[in-house]
């Protein structure tokens, strides 16, 4: 079946995983990738992809009414799937308004574009929505978010978050726009940009930096492994209820310090030091302000209806993707000269 899908955010981390599974699953598919190019997005990441027929690339903004309005025109999308976004937790901290911007404005334009679009003639078409865990807030020791979970975000970019899914849900019962969410636990994998903690962690250890630890290094996350967020996102898109919203999760916590532990250990393998060298940068800083405690999804729902489950455990994984890192120097390197070193700067050290 041929198809023509706008997918938003396809050049940062998972973004650039859901395009390239897209196009090379769907050759029949016309994938079509909007991405602003913020200091997170990087045509990098989708190299060995950007020549294929079914692939184009176009820069613009989701909060540019105008262009969504004339790409929607031009390439008549029945399929939207929507991953751009501010995401980075502590910069929403430094600067909320740009995190209200693109992921609640930027959001709704979408929405409103394709409900004008696909008005009075909505079957077939999906407007998929990518969302986060935090929205649910943060957890206890025990229990896990399932759908049903209240929303409950504390740091602007999960309120952020957690308006546009009640836009989504809004345009659903309002509008009849056929829409599907899903809610995904920690990502990480290649490709994953170096302010989030595991490839900050192995580009510091590389470099024989302090790898800085928030508090005392008790928060827990639950962490998937990227393409099996991808795969996840190919199922829903494909099989998912309309006007449902399917939680996704590793079924892996994992407390940051154990984590880092786990990460020096492999890092002095791969890097052949004596072992507990990495983990003498291990450096306790001051803590994020609002710090959840800790996330873990419950993706029941997602196995017993869509028969999706995680395909790599964790240490498997992790390996992978520090392999991925220490191959890839120059992507590394690339993306960790010029804007990054003031971010760094501001962001760590103020402590
Ligand atoms: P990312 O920061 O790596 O990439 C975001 C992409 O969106 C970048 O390519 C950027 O250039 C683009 N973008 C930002 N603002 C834009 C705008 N105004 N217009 C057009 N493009 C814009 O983010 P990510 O980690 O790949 O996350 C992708 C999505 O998945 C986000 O919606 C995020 O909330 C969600 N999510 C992320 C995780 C995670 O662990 N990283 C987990 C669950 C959900
Ligand atoms: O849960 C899903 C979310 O996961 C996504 O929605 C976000 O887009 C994504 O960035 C991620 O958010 P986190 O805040 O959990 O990820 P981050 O990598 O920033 O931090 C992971 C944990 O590590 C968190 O408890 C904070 C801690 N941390 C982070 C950094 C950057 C440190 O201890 N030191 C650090 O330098």
């Amino acid at each position: 079946m041929k198809r023509t899908l706008l997918i938003t955010g396809g050049a940062g981390f998972i973004g650039s995983h859901v395009v390239r599974l897209f196009v090379n699953k769907y050759p029949d598919y016309q994938v079509v990738n909007l991405d602003a190019l913020t200091y997170a997005g990087n045509l990098e990441n989708l190299l060995d992809i950007q020549d294929k027929p079914n692939y184009v690339f176009e820069k613009g903004d989701i909060t540019d009414e105008a262009r969504i309005e004339a790409l929607f025109g031009q390439y008549a999308f029945d399929g939207v799937i929507h991953l751009a976004a501010e995401s980075h937790v502590d910069r929403s901290i430094m600067d909320p308004l740009a995190f209200i911007k693109t992921n609640v404005l930027g959001t709704a334009t979408l929405l409103n574009v394709a409900r004008q679009h696909w008005k009075g003639h909505e079957d077939g078409k999906l407007f998929y929505h990518v969302s986060t865990d935090e929205v649910y807030g943060s957890l206890g020791q025990e229990g896990l978010f399932t759908e049903q979970t209240p929303y409950d975000p504390r740091s602007p970019y999960s309120a952020s978050k957690a308006s546009s899914d009640h836009f989504v849900k809004a345009y659903y019962h309002t509008y009849h726009l056929p829409v599907v969410l899903s809610n995904c636990s920690n990502n990480y994998g290649s490709n994953h940009f170096p302010e989030k903690l595991i490839p900050l962690a192995i580009h510091n250890i590389k470099h024989s930096k302090p790898v800085p630890v928030y508090g005392k290094g008790d928060n827990i996350r639950d962490w998937l492994f990227v393409e099996d967020h991808a795969r996840a996102i190919d199922t829903i898109f494909h099989h998912g209820r309309l006007g449902e919203t399917y939680n996704i999760g590793g079924f892996n916590e994992w407390k940051n310090i154990d984590l880092i532990h786990l990460l020096c250990k492999i890092m002095d393998e791969k890097l052949q030091r004596a072992p507990g060298t990495s983990a003498q940068l291990i450096t306790f800083v001051k803590d994020r302000a609002g710090h959840d405690l800790r996330y873990a999804i419950d993706a029941t729902k997602l196995n017993t209806e869509l028969g999706w489950s995680p395909s790599l455990q964790f240490e498997e994984g992790l390996e992978k993707t520090v392999a991925w890192y220490l191959a890839n120097e120059t992507w590394l390197d690339n993306v960790t000269s010029g804007a990054y070193q003031q971010y760094y700067q501001d962001q760590y050290n103020k402590r």
